[in-house]
């Protein structure tokens, strides 16, 4: 077989790599950091395949630049960076990497969920900056239950589902919003279906797990924050673009919710002295839910394996089309 050429944009040090160099001819961006748009453009020509991060934006304007190009596979579950539509239209493949980081991004959005409502980054800071100086008293570190609370789930696909799983142990009620209503899952689960404007009006936990399309771009804006509870909170795991920072950051300072925490934000990464690093009701992560152990190979290894089952002609387990663009992640 004719050894397809391969352009992959990050360092990748896993053991499939090997698996890849044997059966491709591998173009590599030897570094941790993404590849500038000049080389992007560059290297992509005359590739057969892209093996890229969700850093890289593959649009129209690559796909001219490499018109033998097949296929672009993802190494994360999101595609947004990825124009679909573009690619199914000339038939280039495009897979992703469901699954594998369900689980790791779930117990994320419950780490940030328990970590701002009560207040245990701040906690941390109290006692190693050594305000911690009188040992305890009643209205010390007053934060919000999580037991027994309303979370709402904006977005159920997998990771919308994990999240909603874990819930069952804090004897939540759960409801959400999804564009698609899963009935076998209210029945499991005991989940009960809103509307959008339902979810945020009753829930003290908003998590948002719905992937970024042209239809969640800021979703989450003024007129939506500001039903929201102001004793309420707001879980990001999903993309930074789901909401609209400039709004949050008002409703933040304002008191429109009670907090917010986020994994992903419009810009990443968040730069240095961007107002939500300001406020004390905020916890921030850089980007981590996915996987943080041996995993991160299992993705990896996904990623490779679908690439070779295109080039061998058989149909990618996870492929991405634009006519079955899911609404969920
Ligand atoms: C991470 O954000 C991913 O989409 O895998």
């Amino acid at each position: 077989m004719v050894r397809p050429k391969v352009y992959v944009t990050r360092r990748l040090p896993f053991p499939a790599f090997e698996l890849l160099k044997k059966y491709c001819d591998v173009d590599l961006h030897d570094s941790d950091e993404p590849p500038s748009r000049e080389e992007l453009k560059e290297h992509a020509r005359g590739k057969d395949a892209l093996l890229c991060l969700l850093t890289d934006k593959i649009d129209r304007e690559i796909m001219d630049l490499a018109p033998d190009l097949r296929v672009i596979s993802t190494y994360s579950v999101g595609y947004d960076h990825i124009d679909v539509e573009e690619a199914t239209k000339r038939g280039i493949y495009v897979t992703h990497t469901p699954g594998v980081l369900t689980e790791a991004v779930a117990d994320l959005a419950w780490a940030l969920l328990l970590a701002v409502a009560r207040r245990v980054v701040e906690a941390d800071r109290c006692v190693r900056e050594g305000e911690w100086t009188i040992a305890w008293y009643p209205t010390f570190m007053l934060g919000s239950a999580v037991y027994g609370k309303t979370l709402g789930i904006i977005g159920l696909g997998r990771i919308g589902t994990a999240v909603a799983r874990r819930a069952k142990g804090f004897n939540m009620r759960v409801i959400y919003y999804s564009r698609t209503r899963k009935p076998w899952l209210e029945e499991e689960l005991g989940l009960e279906f809103k509307s959008l404007e339902e979810v945020l009006r009753e829930s003290d936990f908003v998590v948002l797990t719905v992937a970024l399309t042209e239809e969640t771009y800021h979703m989450i804006g003024e007129r939506e924050l500001r039903l929201m509870k102001p004793t309420a909170y707001l879980v990001n795991t999903a993309r930074g673009a789901i909401v609209d920072t400039q709004a949050l950051v008002r409703a933040l300072r304002e008191g429109w919710i009670a907090g917010a925490a986020l994994d992903v934000f419009e810009e990443e990464p968040l730069p240095r002295g961007h107002p939500l690093t300001e406020l004390d009701n905020v916890v921030l992560t850089p980007h981590v839910a996915g996987p943080s152990d041996e995993r991160r190979s299992t993705l990896f290894r996904a990623v490779v394996e679908d690439l070779m089952r295109f080039f061998r002609g058989e149909e990618p387990l996870y492929r991405v089309s634009y006519d079955r663009l899911c609404f969920m992640a």
